[in-house]
């Protein structure tokens, strides 16, 4: 079911630092930068092989990254998973009787459907589920 890791979310305070420091240290490529309005993100996908670093910075105060980062500080946010469908991926989360923070699949970027299931279910990990 989990097909490839899709993305590493890292929460930053300062995106363009953060992409400066992947362009800079890693001579890493940008391909895509999209604000989520309904995440209260803007995000920097970096390309490694055929997964991204995706480089996320809170756009307010309300945005989940944004408390995220005033609990635990800049770092690894979420893993993200690439699944064929993320509907029965989710079905299979919900009918173990594990939790999911998405009840259903919802627009997420780059055009994605995504679900995210909550670390209380999986041991501390943010996992987003990404069908693409
Ligand atoms: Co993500």
């Amino acid at each position: 079911m989990l097909e490839e890791i899709d993305h590493v979310g890292i929460a930053v305070n300062d995106l363009e630092a953060a992409v400066k420091f992947y362009e800079d240290a890693f001579g890493a490529v940008v391909v895509h930068r999209e604000v989520i309005e309904s995440d209260g993100v803007e995000e920097a996908l970096i390309n490694v092989a055929e997964s991204y670093i995706q480089l996320l910075t809170p756009m307010h105060d309300e945005s989940p990254v944004a408390k995220f980062i005033a609990k635990r500080g800049e770092g690894i946010h979420h893993i993200a998973y690439r699944v064929d469908s993320c509907a029965d991926a989710l079905k299979s989360v919900v009918s173990h009787g594990y939790e999911a923070i998405d009840p259903l699949p919802r627009p997420g970027s780059r055009g994605t459907t995504v679900a995210f299931i909550s670390p209380k279910s999986s041991f501390g990990t943010l996992i987003e589920l990404v069908q693409e």
